[in-house]
């Protein structure tokens, strides 16, 4: 028995997105905080995450995870405390983060679905962001393909988010010379200000190729893509001998609909000898330990930052995606349970 009461507040999947997502994809509901079973605990969600990839689970196609069904609660990353619990391992007050999804309370056995106890010296935000999936992703992206050494110039689009923050500030403790793209001059002047990067491009504002001309004369030895599109083949034009392009993400096709143009400069790999390969983080699951022990460290020699964008309010979850696409965010947005 859960002796919580109330109700159990969730968004839905109420709509395929067609184009940019809309409020109107989501459909709000309440229901009754359900009664545990044997070995279950009840989650009360603390923080929930925004994240690109939730585009693609919207639509109905097969991926590296199942689509959600019109009427599941939307798919989310989040923290949150044991509130009650039937399951000894797990006491009310334990700190968890999974995937709890867009709603207020979660059952879950441990396993299904899955989720891990945090430390009591990481804060929920940085277990979202920094040493979270996000940090993940930058850490093994940038050093497992980019493979950087000191002296090369790394490019990194999406630089003002979440993963691209985190993974040009890893390309400068690895002694490199990091140039981001950002789409307004106030994260540009974050970036280089606040976060040490050598240049910033505003790819809203700025001719990104005469810039990058400007900026990397003697070619780019890394690009860390987490937008596709133009910019990827701007990069592409531009890739020293040996190049490597780690292919994160293409946020520029995510609400596109119809045919996406590939890379029109893709053959410069040939001329250049370089590389360009796409990951997914959950592969380096079993290594995320050591990235977090890492990580944790150069957040504690002040050589790492974070930053979050933190909205307030469990109804502002489908805007906050939506303002995700609109680049409202500086670093790792996510929602406040309120
Ligand atoms: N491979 C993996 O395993 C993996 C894991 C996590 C994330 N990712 C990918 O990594 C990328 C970054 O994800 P994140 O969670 O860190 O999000 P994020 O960068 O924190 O947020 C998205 C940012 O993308 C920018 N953006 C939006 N539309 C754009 C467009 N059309 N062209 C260029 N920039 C655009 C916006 O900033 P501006 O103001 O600068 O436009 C926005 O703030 C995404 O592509 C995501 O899918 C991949």
């Amino acid at each position: 028995m859960s002796d919580v009461s109330g109700v159990n507040r969730q968004f839905l999947l109420a709509a395929r997105p067609e184009g940019m997502v809309k409020e109107s994809d989501f459909e709000y509901t309440e229901t009754a905080i359900p009664e545990l079973a044997d070995g279950q605990v009840l989650i009360k969600t603390t923080y929930i995450s925004l994240d690109p990839s939730m585009r693609g689970q919207m639509e109905n196609r097969a991926d590296y995870v199942a689509p959600l069904a019109i009427g599941d609660v939307m798919r989310a990353g989040g923290t949150g405390e044991v509130v009650a619990s039937n399951n000894p391992d797990y006491p009310a007050g334990t700190r968890v983060q999974g995937t709890f999804g867009m709603q207020e309370y979660c059952v879950s056995d441990g396993k299904t679905p899955p989720f891990k106890v945090f430390a009591d010296d990481i804060e929920p935000t940085q277990a979202l962001g920094v040493l979270g999936g996000t940090g993940m992703t930058a850490y093994f992206g940038l050093l497992d393909l980019g493979e950087p050494k000191a002296g090369d110039m790394v490019v990194i689009s999406g630089a003002a988010g979440a993963t691209g923050s985190v993974a040009g500030q890893i390309a400068k403790i690895k002694g490199c010379t990091v140039v981001g793209m950002a789409g307004s001059d106030e994260k540009c002047n974050w970036l280089t200000g606040e976060l040490g990067f050598d240049a910033a491009i505003n790819y809203k504002t700025q001719d990104v190729g005469a810039e990058l001309d400007r900026l990397c004369a003697d070619g780019i030895n890394i690009y860390f893509d987490n937008v596709g599109g133009e910019i990827l083949d701007l990069c592409l034009a531009r890739i020293a001998t040996n190049a490597r392009v780690v292919i994160c993400g293409g946020i520029s096709r995510y609400n596109l609909s119809g045919p996406i143009p590939g890379p029109k400069n893709y053959f410069n790999l040939v001329f250049r000898r370089a590389r360009m390969e796409g990951f997914i983080v959950l592969d380096y699951a079993a290594r995320f330990p050591e990235a977090v022990r890492e990580m944790q460290g150069w957040i504690n020699e002040g050589r790492l930052r974070q930053s979050v964008t933190v909205i307030d309010g469990f109804a502002q979850l489908p805007q906050a995606l939506i303002q995700l696409f609109a680049g409202a965010n500086t670093g790792k947005m996510m929602v406040k349970v309120t």
